[in-house]
């Protein structure tokens, strides 16, 4: 195989920059399966890692990118053979693995998860690691009881990947959902994705008290920090919130009272460490019941050259919904 493009971060002198090169097959970290990448994705992690706005990637130089969707080129792995549609999203990828942000992509088989029916490689990717972070946060949720009679829910950094998709999700279920957002100009947006309330960062009062007026049933929470404590005191009885998110920040400050005397239960969300079959059955749920049927409404493309210029605009909130990346090599 001839040398191909590829998104690679690097440390020098104790800062990380990236930059396009060009490797070969062997340059690759191991692994089964090698990918001809049809689409990745941007998530808030590529941008911390790009940039180096986070310290999220484990081992330099890697290729950046959690997500990738394209076709078995080969495989060593019985379970795949070339021409099979596939996607991979987490474990190591674009952290501590080189990831999607290349023509090719070699990785193990046990992460590689077939293009579940019903869903193109584009939409595999319109999801991606955003899609799957939302769903597998409703799935937890409700196995932690949250049903659409339970209440409201409310979705934070509303306008964001996660936030986008988990809306639609939502309101598909039949759930009321409330969507928190800095973006004034988006509300027309989120109420076309079924928002039913929308609520403003900049007029929300989030009060001091350990316990605020009760008023969510469910929550799922990109954002962290003061919004993640004010979800806490704002929960009704036996409220579930799924926190996967630092958009806002990484500290919590609480107290045990929404805990011992409303019975709320905070779940941590780690999508890139989900085990395959609970994998698996996500992604099979994001191709049924969870699918976000306005898919197209939430995605822009952008070619693979035009990558680096969306990471800073991540990082300022300034993007809605989710940036897929397009790979048009012809082989
Ligand atoms: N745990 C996991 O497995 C997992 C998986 C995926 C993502 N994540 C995390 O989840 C979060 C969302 O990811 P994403 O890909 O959806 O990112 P994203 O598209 O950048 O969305 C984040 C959204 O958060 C809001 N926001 C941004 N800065 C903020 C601030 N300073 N204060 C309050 N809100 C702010 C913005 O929405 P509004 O303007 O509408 O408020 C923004 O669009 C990130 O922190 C990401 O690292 C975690």
């Amino acid at each position: 195989m001839n040398k191909f493009t590829a998104y690679r971060i690097f440390e020098e002198n104790g800062k990380s920059s990236a930059r396009f090169v060009e490797l070969l097959l062997s340059d690759l970290d191991p692994g089964e399966v090698v990918i001809q990448t049809h689409y990745s994705s941007v998530n808030y992690k590529d941008a911390l890692a790009a940039t180096g706005a986070g310290k999220v990637i484990r081992r330099f130089p890697c290729i950046g990118g959690v997500d990738v969707s394209g076709v078995v080129e080969r495989s060593s792995d019985a379970r795949f053979k070339a021409g099979d549609e596939v996607l991979v999203t987490g474990y190591g990828m674009g952290v501590d693995h080189d990831g999607g942000y290349a023509e090719y992509v070699r990785v193990p088989a046990d992460w590689v998860v077939p293009l579940p029916q019903g869903l193109s490689l584009f939409d595999a990717m319109e999801l991606g690691t955003a899609g799957f972070t939302a769903a597998l946060s409703i799935h937890r949720l409700e196995q932690n009881e949250l049903a659409p009679d339970k209440g409201k829910v409310i979705v934070t950094g509303a306008t964001g990947g996660v936030g986008s998709l988990a809306i639609q999700m939502l309101a598909k279920l039949r759930y009321h959902v409330v969507a928190l957002t800095g973006k004034e100009s988006e509300h027309e947006y989120l109420k076309s994705l079924g928002a039913s309330e929308i609520l403003s960062r900049k007029d929300l009062q989030m009060g001091t008290h350990p316990l605020e007026k009760a008023r969510w049933a469910g929550a799922l929470d990109s954002v962290g920090g003061e919004t993640l404590a004010w979800l806490t005191r704002t929960m009704q009885q036996n409220g579930v919130i799924a926190s996967f998110g630092n958009a806002g920040g990484v500290e919590l400050h609480t107290t045990v009272m929404p805990f011992i005397l409303r019975g709320v239960r905070l779940i941590g969300i780690d999508s890139a460490a989900t085990v395959m079959p609970l994998r698996r059955l996500i992604w099979q749920r994001l191709a049924t019941d969870l699918h976000p049927g306005l898919l197209a409404k939430v995605a822009r493309k952008v070619s693979f050259d035009g990558l680096p210029e969306v990471f800073p605009l991540m990082l300022q909130g300034k993007l809605r919904g989710r940036t897929v990346v397009e790979f048009t090599r012809v082989v």
